[in-house]
């Protein structure tokens, strides 16, 4: 009766026409379709999409989509919701038809984010075809599409939701390099399905990773975007804790991908939280501009003393 994996991911952007050429050329994705309204769905494995890139005034977290197993799951998430007095929605048809999935609840963590719970994600049998060379392809099954890291202004207040309320795993604390500590959850054997940076008056979706099968594909993807010009924002680098050799980048829709290899798996029986004083054992040097455009200020800051 837990949360099993991230399943999708949707954001608002003003063009998301754009992607259905970044998609299948820079990140080996698949268009599996574009809506009425613009919005472009993308595919990368037997789900019907788990990426959707929606219209907006401006670039922000539109939902997350975390999976349970059954509707008697969803319904035991309900109860959760209900006893920590979190006000939830539910999925219309017209929203689920989108998601294509049976059914889903919609609701806000403490800062605010838009998550939702699901079950009875639609599997597609078309062939997959990623607009570019892929020696193979992502690792989802079990695992869910990737993880998620969001900016917080309240990183305690964000650790009481996800931990307590919605049952996500402590996998471990990383001192960043932004000076304050991220919080890491897994809820399959996946390292970490979501990470939490305290980030004072800040909020919104820092990015999605995801991983590939072979280190080639990595490579690729990291040549196409210095071609490409996408503006980079962490070099190729290894984590400590969950010892993904990745990069990271700015996509067109104001968020940012990692894009990396060989994840760690975490074993319930015998996992240990622990506390890492670095979070990169090389590389991943820091070459943006800072918090991408979907961390948005939620307050006024204070002005320095
Ligand atoms: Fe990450």
């Amino acid at each position: 009766m837990t949360i099993t994996g991230l399943g999708y991911l949707g954001v608002q952007t003003p063009d998301p026409s754009v992607w259905t050429s970044f998609g299948p050329e820079v990140l080996g994705l698949t268009v599996s379709g574009v809506g009425d309204d613009g919005s472009v769905y993308l595919r990368l494995d037997e789900r019907s999409h788990r990426l959707s890139i929606h219209p907006g005034t401006e670039s922000r977290l539109a939902y997350a989509g975390w999976e349970v197993a059954c509707e008697s799951d969803l319904d035991a998430m309900i109860l959760r919701l209900d006893q920590a007095g979190v006000s939830w929605r539910p999925g219309t048809a017209t929203e689920c038809a989108e998601r294509k999935v049976e059914r889903f609840v919609r609701f806000e963590d403490p800062a605010g984010l838009p998550q939702e719970i699901f079950y009875g994600a639609a599997v597609s049998y078309a062939p997959i075809s990623p607009g570019r060379p892929m020696s193979k392809g992502f690792v989802t099954g079990s695992q869910g599409l990737g993880h998620l890291v969001f900016m917080v202004p309240d990183a305690r207040a964000a650790n009481e939701f996800y931990a307590n309320v919605l049952g996500f795993q402590l996998s471990d604390i990383v001192d960043t390099v932004i000076q304050t500590p991220g919080y890491f959850y897994h809820c399959n054997s996946r390292h970490h399905s979501l990470g939490v940076i305290e980030a004072p008056h800040h909020a919104g979706l820092h990015h999605l990773m995801l991983e590939l099968d072979e280190l080639n594909d990595v490579g690729t993807a990291y040549d196409i975007v210095r071609k490409r010009e996408h503006p980079m924002s962490m070099t190729l680098g290894r984590h400590s804790t969950d010892e993904m050799v990745s990069f990271y980048f700015v996509t067109p829709a104001g968020f940012e991908i990692e894009y990396g290899w060989g994840g760690r798996q975490v074993n319930d029986e015998t996992w240990h939280v622990v506390r890492a004083e670095q979070g990169e054992l090389w590389g991943h040097e820091l070459v943006g501009t800072g918090l991408p455009p979907t961390v948005r200020l939620v307050s006024t800051p204070v002005a320095a003393q």
